[in-house]
């Protein structure tokens, strides 16, 4: 029976970015003979002006049935006087909460031939082989909120951030897990010099780890390790921290690669999982074909990796993208005199002629 994937292309650059990724997809179900379906369906701003809400319940329920979600990106400065609870950002939150997706892994390893891109000084870089593993579903993103009270004579705003023993133990032991396929340390990240959420994070994590003696548990707070990430990213195999934590750490665990747009991430449930680029929708160039396809093509390789089980098929889109970089082809974002220029389509061709 075919596998069920359900596309959602978003905003922006969402719908070029997908269709790369689709067209990888299609090239590597071919050469190992999967049968794969796809369906697409509408989120974001693009589903808020068509129908009035940036989630429809019909592709909520489309995902729910699915074997894998590709998502591209949501959100533009077109829909920045939406009312809040309609946002494109509600879209994929709606979509986490929705289906769970409690996990989201969030690798950042840099090619050799990207090295030169970072921000960081090359020998800092290189070797740096690490996965964020953020909590998704739970914390100051989906605690009670009040966008705007009078206290005091004076106006104000607040966001409640909770998390629960039990939350904390699923998420650790995903870190675990994954870092016993690893170098085997996880590092869990929070504040609990200040935050009694972080203290009670900090002692589950520790009750967690005594059901994995062969991986290591440091602690670290998460101002030290926005300071490490720049100083000594190596060091790092599985960062284990908070929804909020997760989301700022990422972006600077991201950009030690060079370019946001190189970068895949996994949001994992118990019934399906979502893949999506970490970069945003890109309203600036939207429509002009030239976006970097790359992180929603390697999100679509952890698609096939997590979610269909094929490791085979995931690594061969894997080499197949270092390939095509090695054989000099980079998209605007990263390309400079003596480099092949690519457009989205062409960076994609020469991904899907690696395969
Ligand atoms: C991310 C994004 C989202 C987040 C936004 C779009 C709600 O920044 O996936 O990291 O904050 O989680
Ligand atoms: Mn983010």
């Amino acid at each position: 029976m075919a596998k069920k994937i359900v596309v959602i292309p978003g905003d922006g650059i969402g719908e070029e970015i997908t269709n790369s990724a689709v067209a990888v997809m299609k090239r590597v179900a071919e050469r190992f003979s999967l049968d794969l379906e796809y369906e697409y369906k509408d989120a974001g701003g693009t589903a808020y002006d068509k129908f009035g809400v940036p989630l429809p319940e019909d592709t909520l329920n489309a995902c729910k049935s699915a074997d894998g979600i590709l998502f591209g990106a949501v959100g533009g400065d077109k829909w920045d006087n939406v009312e809040p609870a309609l946002r494109p950002e509600k879209a994929i939150l709606g979509l986490r909460k929705g289906l769970g997706l409690y996990a989201n892994l969030r690798p950042v390893k840099v090619a050799d031939s990207l090295t030169e891109y970072s921000p960081l000084k090359p020998e800092l870089v290189k070797g740096v082989d690490l996965v964020i593993v953020r909590e998704l579903v739970g914390g100051i993103y989906f605690g009670e909120k009040c966008e705007s009270e009078q206290h005091n004579g004076a106006e104000r705003a607040w966001d409640l951030e909770n998390y629960s023993v039990p939350e904390v133990q699923r998420i650790a032991r995903l870190a675990f897990e994954t870092a016993k396929l690893r170098r085997g340390v996880v590092t869990s990240v929070d504040k609990a010099n200040v935050l009694a959420t972080s203290r009670l994070w900090r002692r589950t994590v520790a009750q967690v780890a005594k059901e994995y003696p062969e991986v290591e548990l440091k602690n670290l707070y998460v101002d030290n390790t926005a300071m490490q990430l720049a100083v000594r990213p190596a060091q790092f195999d599985v960062i284990l921290t908070g929804n909020l934590f997760g989301d700022i750490l990422s972006d600077e665990a991201a950009v030690i690669g060079g370019s946001i747009g190189m970068m895949p991430s996994a949001s994992i449930g118990e019934l399906t999982s979502l893949y999506e680029p970490i970069h945003g929708s890109a309203p600036d160039i939207a429509g002009k074909g030239i976006a970097n396809p790359v992180g929603t093509i390697l999100s679509a390789a952890m698609l096939f990796r997590y979610s269909l089980k094929e490791e085979q098929a995931a690594v061969a889109i894997e080499q197949a993208v270092d390939k095509a970089l090695n054989q000099g082809w980079r998209t605007a974002d990263l390309w400079h005199e003596g480099l092949k220029k690519a457009d989205t389509d062409t960076m994609t061709q020469a991904v899907i002629d690696c395969i």
